[in-house]
């Protein structure tokens, strides 16, 4: 096969983006953090105070550049919550819709993870995986992350963070976080990062190239 799409969905702090980016080296593929497209939307709309505003939403989303997605802030607390619920709201995912499928055509193929690449997004992705970890394990897993940028904040409170997030992103009417049903699961529960990178780039492998997997 010549170059292909991957889709990576998955809860919160399951391992997506680590998972992503080494499949994306591994297959010289182009990776796109669709996260962060509804982080900058939230950390604007936060900035400006606008939070409940849809109308200044769906704006903000349109008239998003690559940089709003490289500027520092976008991963605290408050834009993780805050960009969950800006997600729900159709009238902005309709406006990020064409720039990450044409993301995901890109000439030397593409990774993209999300919650709703392999179902919405990407519904043709040559390979789907659904990342997944038990609700301790991806506590554990972003408190370590916080903590390494100074960020002290108890692993209760990261719990209950994902599980509100997890929440809103699996009831949402529209595009609400679920496994597409030709997707490979992944549970990352009881693997290191490397083990779990190892067994996507095997699933990638199998549906690429099955004969030689
Ligand atoms: O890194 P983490 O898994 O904590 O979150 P993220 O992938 O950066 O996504 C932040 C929020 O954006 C999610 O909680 C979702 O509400 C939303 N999102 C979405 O709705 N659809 C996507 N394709 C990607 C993210």
């Amino acid at each position: 096969m010549s170059r292909f799409t991957v889709a990576v969905d998955g809860p919160a702090a399951a391992g997506k983006g680590t998972i992503a980016r080494q499949i994306a080296d591994q297959f010289g593929l182009a990776f796109l953090d669709t996260g962060l497209l509804y982080r900058a939307v939230a950390k604007k709309m936060l900035d400006a105070g606008r939070c409940a505003d849809a109308r200044h939403a769906v704006s903000v989303a349109a008239t998003l550049s690559l940089d709003d997605l490289e500027q520092p802030g976008l991963r605290t607390r408050e834009v993780s919550a805050e960009s969950s619920r800006i997600a729900a709201m159709p009238e902005v995912r309709a406006v990020l819709v064409d720039f990450q499928r044409q993301f995901a055509r890109r000439p030397e193929g593409a990774v993209l993870d999300g919650r709703d690449i392999g179902t919405v997004i990407c519904p043709d992705a040559e390979v789907k995986l659904f990342v997944t970890a038990r609700d301790d394990v991806r506590a554990e897993r972003r408190h370590r992350e916080l903590a390494s940028h100074g960020v002290t904040v108890s692993r209760r409170e990261i719990l209950q963070d994902l599980q509100d997030r997890d929440a809103r992103d699996r009831e949402r009417q529209c595009a609400a976080l679920s496994m597409a049903r030709d997707a490979v699961l992944i549970n990352t529960s009881n693997l290191t990062i490397d083990e779990a990178a190892k067994e996507a780039v095997a699933a990638v492998l199998r549906k690429v190239h099955p004969v030689e997997a």
